[in-house]
């Protein structure tokens, strides 16, 4: 059946604006944390609760609609992308933010067809940013378009990236080694703690640069569109884009 993706948005947008009302009364509270992968890649409660209200609403409106999301592929659902419509999801993206109650964090929800994102919402309830791109319409934040900042000297551009989870040295020193090669070539480095949030950053203007190793799907399901609906460009270490990639993502 023929995708409606204005009726898909406004479903996800209202199930994410229903969810921010969960995130904006559990991040002043006490959490219950757990660890995943290291000591400092974290899960709450509110994760997994704001993903199985995302999921369930989301499922309820298009039942025939496949879902990836972050704390379902922690506990051990595939992570597998096909060409069906596939909601991609991190309910709380910037945990470690969350639990110390620093206010960037969001909600991530991408809905990609065919490999392609065709809807991408990333809301941060504590500071009332919502986040917007529907494929081929522009993005917005909180109804107002975004467009990149258009900066194109590294020497000039504030460029985002995150430290990430992994403690392993090796990735550890990458990450740093990165770090002090890119110190003297750029104007500012900064790491906000939600590389959905860095993206969308970018998409914003508020920066240049968004990089990251070791990023999951969720993690940008829906910034890359709403980056490339701003006039950004998204690709991997090599240089391909998402959809001219030779193996695809999937
Ligand atoms: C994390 C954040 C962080 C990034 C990590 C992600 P989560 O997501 O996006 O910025 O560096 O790689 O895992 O776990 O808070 O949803």
């Amino acid at each position: 059946a023929e995708i409606d993706a204005q009726k898909c948005f406004d479903v996800a947008l209202d199930l994410v604006k229903q969810a921010g009302k969960v995130v904006r009364e559990a991040i002043k509270k006490k959490k219950n944390i757990e660890t995943k992968s290291s000591a400092v890649d974290l899960v709450t409660e509110s994760d997994k609760a704001v993903e199985k209200m995302l999921i369930s609403g989301l499922s309820e409106a298009f039942p025939d609609h496949k879902f990836i999301g972050e704390e379902s592929v922690s506990a051990g659902e595939k992570c597998i992308l096909t060409d069906e419509p596939t909601w991609i999801i991190d309910p709380i993206d910037g945990t470690m933010n969350f639990v110390h109650s620093f206010p960037y964090t969001c909600i991530s929800v991408g809905l990609w067809v065919k490999k392609e994102a065709l809807v991408g919402v990333v809301y941060n309830p504590v500071l009332e940013q919502m986040f917007t791109a529907i494929k081929g319409q522009g993005s917005f934040l909180n109804g107002e378009k975004l467009s990149v900042s258009g900066e194109k000297e590294l020497g000039q551009a504030l460029v985002f990236s995150e430290i990430g989870t992994s403690l392993d040295p090796e990735k550890v020193n990458t990450v740093l080694t990165n770090i002090t090669n890119l110190m003297p070539k750029v104007h500012g480095l900064r790491g906000v703690g939600s590389a959905a949030l860095g993206i969308s950053s970018v998409a914003a203007g508020w920066g240049d640069v968004f990089y990251h190793f070791g990023l999951c799907a969720w993690d940008m399901a829906a910034g890359t569109l709403i980056l490339t609906e701003a006039g950004g460009y998204v690709c991997d270490t090599e240089g391909w884009c998402p959809d001219e990639r030779p193996m695809g993502w999937g």
